[in-house]
């Protein structure tokens, strides 16, 4: 069920479900969970899922609705503005974020449900801020699952995951009446992360080493 002041699933909503894919056992965090159909999709397989939204009614939504799919017992839902209410040394699996992405020209919003859509002048908002915190809160192998809209410089998204040494790849997009909707993946870049050990010339624990292991040796070598 939806209540007042909640997002509605729409297109972008249905484009993230039909193309998430959750392990056995990951971690989750739905960032902007909105009625908390990610969430609650998520905790199929998930081990556990942390669901935030700044909306306080959507909090009450996204919990009513964990409790009617019987997945309330996987699923935790507290009201944060993006990773404020995050523990600073948890880490997820996955992160999931549909985030507002409409340029607007006022900044204030009247109505709660203003947070669903309204991104500021640029639309880039509350994407930038995302973007430059997500990383902290990412497991080591971990993934970001990130919905952004065309209408919002896509291209922006790609170079600023770029800058916070996470590689994203768009996984799937959608044409629809004045914009595209495009489904990011972003995951650590292996390749730079070793070029920094090299520069830095630490030697981290065995197990970070290990993927990087054949590279390193070379590159010493030489
Ligand atoms: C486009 S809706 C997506 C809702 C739901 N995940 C879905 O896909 O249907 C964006 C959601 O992000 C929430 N949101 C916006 N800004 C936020 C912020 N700074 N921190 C947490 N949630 C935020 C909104 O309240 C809204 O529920």
């Amino acid at each position: 069920m939806i209540f007042r002041d909640v997002y509605e699933p729409a297109e972008d909503t249905f484009l993230f479900a039909e193309n998430l894919s959750v392990n056995q056992g990951e971690t989750v965090l739905d960032m902007g969970t909105g009625c908390g159909i990610l969430a609650i999709l998520a905790a199929e397989n998930a081990g556990s899922v942390v669901a935030v939204d700044i909306n306080p009614h959507a909090v009450i939504c996204a919990k009513t609705n964990a409790a009617r799919n019987g997945v309330a017992g996987k699923i935790r839902v507290h009201r944060g503005d993006l990773f404020e209410s995050i523990l600073p040394d948890e880490k997820f699996d996955i992160i999931l974020f549909n985030p507002p992405y409409l340029p607007v020209e006022a900044d204030e919003k009247d109505i709660w449900i203003e947070n669903a859509w309204a991104g500021g002048r640029t639309g880039r908002k509350v994407i930038n801020q995302f973007i430059d915190t997500a990383s902290k809160y990412l497991a080591k192998s971990g993934r970001i699952l990130f919905l952004q809209s065309s209408l919002s410089n896509v291209e922006e998204t790609m170079k600023r995951f770029s800058k916070h040494n996470l590689h994203a790849k768009k996984i799937c997009e959608k044409k629809l009446a004045f914009e595209k909707i495009v489904l990011i993946e972003a995951k650590r870049s292996q390749g730079r992360s070793c070029a920094a050990l090299i520069a830095s010339d630490c030697v981290p624990h065995e197990m970070e080493l290990e993927p990087c292991m054949h590279f390193l040796t070379n590159a010493k070598a030489e």
